[in-house]
């Protein structure tokens, strides 16, 4: 069965309970989630799955330090993560402050990867982002990029 790594940063909940909106949209669609704490996580664990979700707080207008630690890290298997299907996501404390740049940092380094990056023409386009404590409708997003993770991920087979 294809896998789905969902990697987040957070000190305070949000992004946590965006993370675990996201891990019930790819089950839901019958993929198997792995959701764990970037900071437990290793580069190497990024090889043996089909897709890759990162989520993380806004920090100065990015991501977060142990979030960007690991995508250092895994310049060790630059080119091996090719073809694989990528999102993020992101929580940040006011309107404005940077939770769209956040999304979009994650989202060049998951290009740089090589990985594929859908858009979503009507809700969050770059990849879903929440204020404060995630909504019911923030959470509805997050379950929605999980399921189109995971439909992609369909679509294109079993191909690794
Ligand atoms: C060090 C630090 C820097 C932050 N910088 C920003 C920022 O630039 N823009 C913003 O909107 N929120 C900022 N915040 C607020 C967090 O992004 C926000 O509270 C977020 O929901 C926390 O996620 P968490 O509960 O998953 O830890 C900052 C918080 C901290 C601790």
């Amino acid at each position: 069965m294809a896998t789905v790594l969902i990697l987040y940063h957070s000190r305070s909940g949000n992004t946590e309970e965006m993370a675990k909106a996201v891990e019930e949209g790819v089950k839901s669609s019958g993929l198997k989630a792995i959701r764990k704490k970037v900071t437990r996580a290793t580069p190497k664990e990024l090889l043996s799955v089909e897709g890759i979700i990162i989520g993380s707080p806004t920090y100065y207008g990015t991501m977060a330090a142990d979030m960007k630690a690991l995508l250092d890290r895994s310049v060790q298997y630059h080119g091996k993560l090719e073809g694989k299907v990528g999102a993020a996501f992101a929580s940040g404390g006011v309107l404005g402050g940077g939770v769209e740049t956040t999304v979009l940092d994650m989202t060049k380094a998951l290009l740089i990867h090589g990985m594929i990056v859908q858009g979503d023409p009507w809700g969050s386009h770059y990849g879903t982002v929440s204020v404060g404590k995630p909504s019911p409708s923030a959470k509805r997003e997050c379950k929605k990029l999980g399921e189109r993770v995971a439909r992609l991920i369909k679509r294109l087979g079993p191909t690794f």
